[in-house]
């Protein structure tokens, strides 16, 4: 066969590492950019999805205990758009839910199920059964125990610095939200804060696909 003829040739950029190594970065890095900053500007990730508001100061300590626990370990917050994901889960997540997580909790492991639609679904009292000791509620759970939650209280804890810090990234807290902040932590522990913040999440997100799917829009 007849070999086309062209300056070009593979075998050059495969024979010098250097220039292999080169190309490699502006591929991907031209990919990356086509891929990720397009993100940035659409109202699909950028706009909070109806119903979604900045964390309650008390579910944002809970958050944080979250992750500090290292939950994000065992548990992803991100239902895929899969029938069987959403038949045990609830309404597929949107990426307009996590507008005010910074940083967002998706996670990549699930040891034990998807949190992203837990809120609602037990009890408080369950959830403080269930923290203090998995197993008394279900029995072959291998998630660790996390007693010292019910006896650290969060009342010192620097929630309007945090809120702060996210109203400086784009989380519309108000002055008066941030002045009233540490009221909501009077006498609660981090146990409390934790299954508030447990109790609260995906909730809005569910309302807001229920409304999508009676209006026809889903
Ligand atoms: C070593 C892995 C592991 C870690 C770390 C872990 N979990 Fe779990 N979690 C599991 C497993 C497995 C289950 C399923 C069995 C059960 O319900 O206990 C579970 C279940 C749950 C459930 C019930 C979910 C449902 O839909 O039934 C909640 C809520 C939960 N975990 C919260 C947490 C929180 C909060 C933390 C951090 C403080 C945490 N988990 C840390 C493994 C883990």
């Amino acid at each position: 066969m007849a070999k086309k003829k062209s300056g070009f040739s593979h075998k050059l950029i495969e024979q010098n590492v250097g220039l292999l190594i080169i190309l490699s970065i502006a591929v991907i890095s031209f990919a990356g950019l086509v891929q990720i900053v397009p993100l940035f500007f659409q109202h699909s990730t950028t706009t909070p999805t109806p119903g979604v508001m900045p964390y309650e100061p008390l579910n944002l300590v809970g958050r944080d205990v979250y992750i500090r626990e290292g939950c994000v370990g065992c548990h992803s917050q991100q239902i895929r758009m899969l029938s069987s994901e959403v038949q045990r889960y609830g309404p597929y997540s949107l990426a307009g839910e996590s507008t005010y997580d910074y940083p967002f909790l998706w996670g990549s492991k699930r040891t034990g199920p998807d949190l992203a639609r837990v809120g609602g679904r037990y009890s408080d009292d369950w959830h403080r059964v269930h923290l203090r000791n998995p197993r008394d509620v279900v029995p072959e759970s291998n998630m660790p125990a996390y007693g010292w939650l019910a006896r650290n209280s969060v009342e010192n804890e620097n929630v309007q610095t945090r809120m702060r810090v996210l109203r400086r990234l784009g989380v519309p807290y108000t002055d008066e939200q941030i002045e009233q902040a540490p009221e909501q932590l009077k006498g609660k522990t981090e146990e409390d804060a934790l299954i508030a913040y447990l109790q609260d999440l995906g909730v809005a997100g569910r309302a807001a696909a229920a409304k999508a799917v009676a209006e026809g829009a889903l």
